[in-house]
């Protein structure tokens, strides 16, 4: 990691944080682990589908300083304006300098047809579909947060959920890693143009969540395949709190360029 290049973040102040893919795996215990650190007065926006499970991921974020507020959404569907107005019906009539800090975690992500070999890609509505949900309207999102917080810029944080997919082919996963690497060089870009914004894009490494499941159901890849049968049988998968554990580290500690690639791996901060 690089040396020192952000000042500390702090959430213990009064905290306004928005989270996609919150009903579970890695996005729920991000939301439980943040909502430890929370001040008084602190307010979470948990987005994701399912409605049951958000409420639960809710109930699992209680404390005396949090107000946890939950929408069902499909991201993949959602428009502009339905972002913009989720974002500023949350705030309660609360002004965004009420905040000392902002803080939005894209986690959200899917995986895209497994089924297909890459020399064989030609259904472009369902890449486009696959693009929107998760490319696009993380943009889109993002840029709405920005807006809203446009007169506080300066005390935002944006954490996006990276892969190491994003910047190293595996087989099998055309949809996935061309995705991924399109979103994180867009948060780079960003993280460019606006040094005064705290931007991280935090990779988790292999996570015992859903998706490892679905990866071992759908994928047509023989070296895919082989790739998550070691996860499972090495037992190497980590836990969802252990990652979600080690981003809050790494946002403690702040020790990243603006749009660092961090890894799950890489050395202690
Ligand atoms: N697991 C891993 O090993 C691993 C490794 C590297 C990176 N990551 C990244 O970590 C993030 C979380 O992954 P995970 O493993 O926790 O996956 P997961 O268990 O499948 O969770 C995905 C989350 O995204 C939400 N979501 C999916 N489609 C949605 C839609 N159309 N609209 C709104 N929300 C939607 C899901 O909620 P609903 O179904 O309720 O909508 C769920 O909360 C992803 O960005 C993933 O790429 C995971």
């Amino acid at each position: 990691m690089a040396a020192a290049k952000a000042s500390s973040i702090e959430l213990s102040g009064t905290t306004y944080c928005i989270l996609t893919g919150a009903s579970q795996g890695i996005g729920r215990a991000i939301a439980v682990e943040v909502s430890k650190l929370l001040g008084p007065k602190s307010l979470m926006l948990l987005l994701a589908r399912n409605k049951d499970e958000l409420a639960k991921t809710a109930s699992l974020c209680k404390s005396a300083n949090v107000e946890v507020i939950y929408e069902s959404i499909d991201l993949s569907k959602a428009n502009i304006s339905q972002m913009n107005d989720l974002i500023k019906t949350s705030l309660k009539g609360r002004k965004v300098s009420d905040f000392d800090t902002g803080i939005i975690f894209h986690n959200v992500g899917s995986l895209g047809n497994l089924a297909v070999d890459t020399g064989r890609m030609e259904n472009v509505p369902e890449l486009r579909e696959y693009y929107d949900l998760n490319v696009f309207n993380v943009i889109s999102l993002n840029t709405q947060f920005l807006k809203v917080f446009e007169d506080v810029e300066e005390r935002l944080v944006i954490v996006n959920i990276t892969s190491l997919c994003a910047i190293k082919p595996m087989s099998g996963m055309a949809y996935y890693c061309s995705g991924k690497a399109a979103r994180e060089m867009y948060f780079k870009v960003l993280a460019e143009e606006k040094k005064h914004v705290k931007v991280l894009n935090y990779s988790p490494g292999p996570v015992e969540t859903s998706m490892i499941d679905f990866v071992l159901s759908e994928a047509v890849n023989e070296n895919l395949r082989d790739v998550f049968n070691s996860f499972k049988s090495q037992n190497t998968l980590l836990k969802p709190e252990v990652t979600a554990q080690k981003c809050m580290k790494v946002l403690k500690l702040s020790n990243f360029s603006p749009g660092e690639h961090v890894d799950y791996f890489d050395d202690e901060i």
